[in-house]
């Protein structure tokens, strides 16, 4: 069944946790998953990157600063960019402080903890790779991971998984290496330009800023890289009010750090 189709009969969006619940958790933890599944949201977002020695982290910055001790733990190592870093320096700061006391001693999971911890609450993903510029061949490593994972079978295919990325060559190659995994591309490409995106990915997710129903309905005139019609799923959208303007454009789905906010306002 199509992306927002309810029992009812009536439309209403996807609502995803961006980041996980991001709003109420500290962003791309394992917390921030079961804090999405405590509100009863069934889509989680993340952003994935690549340590120095090749393993997949869940984190959005391309350095540990924001989010991490990184600083305190490891003093000498500035800029602290996460590729410079191994996992088992990664493992050892905390996540959680920045955020709230509450959240002291939470990590940075590893792409394989985070699938757990999704596929244990049923939830679906949706996957960023994120500054794919700096990791050559993490769109390989990528579906490695998933596929090591049981999420390149059939059902996670079809049902539960989107790779996305704001890099259409990292769309391209994903879609190339895994024609079976549903895609999206990160941004707002020229309607003019949709028929060369269609040909590699599944949806275009816009901010919701500038987007107009016009350009909703425009993208999903086109058949996707699976011959469905395209889908939008927008972001980041936090404030009731711009989440019903979105919804109104008939959007297949809404990326939210408040998921149970949007959810209440589009009537989930
Ligand atoms: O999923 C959309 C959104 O995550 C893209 O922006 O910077 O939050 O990764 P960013
Ligand atoms: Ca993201």
């Amino acid at each position: 069944s199509p992306v927002g189709a309810t029992g009812d009969g009536r439309w209403r969006p996807e609502v995803i946790a961006h980041r996980g619940a991001s709003a109420y958790a500290p962003e791309n933890t394992l917390e921030a998953v079961d804090k999405a599944a405590e509100l009863g949201i069934d889509w989680v977002e993340n952003d994935v990157q690549r340590t120095k020695d090749g393993e997949l982290v869940v984190l959005h910055d391309d350095n540990l600063r924001r989010t991490t001790d990184v600083e305190e733990v490891f003093p000498d190592r500035a800029p602290w960019k996460v590729k410079d870093f191994t996992a088992a320096e990664i493992a050892r700061l905390d996540a959680g402080s920045w955020f709230g006391p509450e959240y002291a001693g939470a990590r940075v999971p590893t792409l394989e903890q985070y699938l757990h911890r999704v596929e244990r609450h049923h939830q679906k993903l949706l996957l960023e790779i994120k500054h794919p510029q700096l990791y050559p061949g993490i769109e390989r490593d990528t579906l490695k991971v998933l596929g090591n994972e049981g999420w390149l079978d059939r059902w996670h295919t079809r049902r539960r998984l989107i790779v996305q990325s704001f890099s259409a060559d990292s769309v391209r190659t994903v879609h190339e290496l895994k024609p079976a995994v549903k895609t999206g591309f990160l941004g707002t490409p020229a309607v003019a330009d949709l028929p060369a995106y269609a040909s590699f990915t599944d949806q275009i997710n816009p901010p919701h800023g500038s987007l107009s129903a016009g350009y909703v309905t425009a993208v999903q005139a086109f058949r996707g890289a699976h011959g469905r019609r395209m889908e939008v799923f927008t972001w980041t959208v936090d404030d009731p009010a711009a989440a019903r303007r979105v919804a109104g454009f008939g959007m297949d789905g809404i990326i939210s750090n408040a998921p149970d906010v949007v959810r209440d306002a589009v009537g989930g």
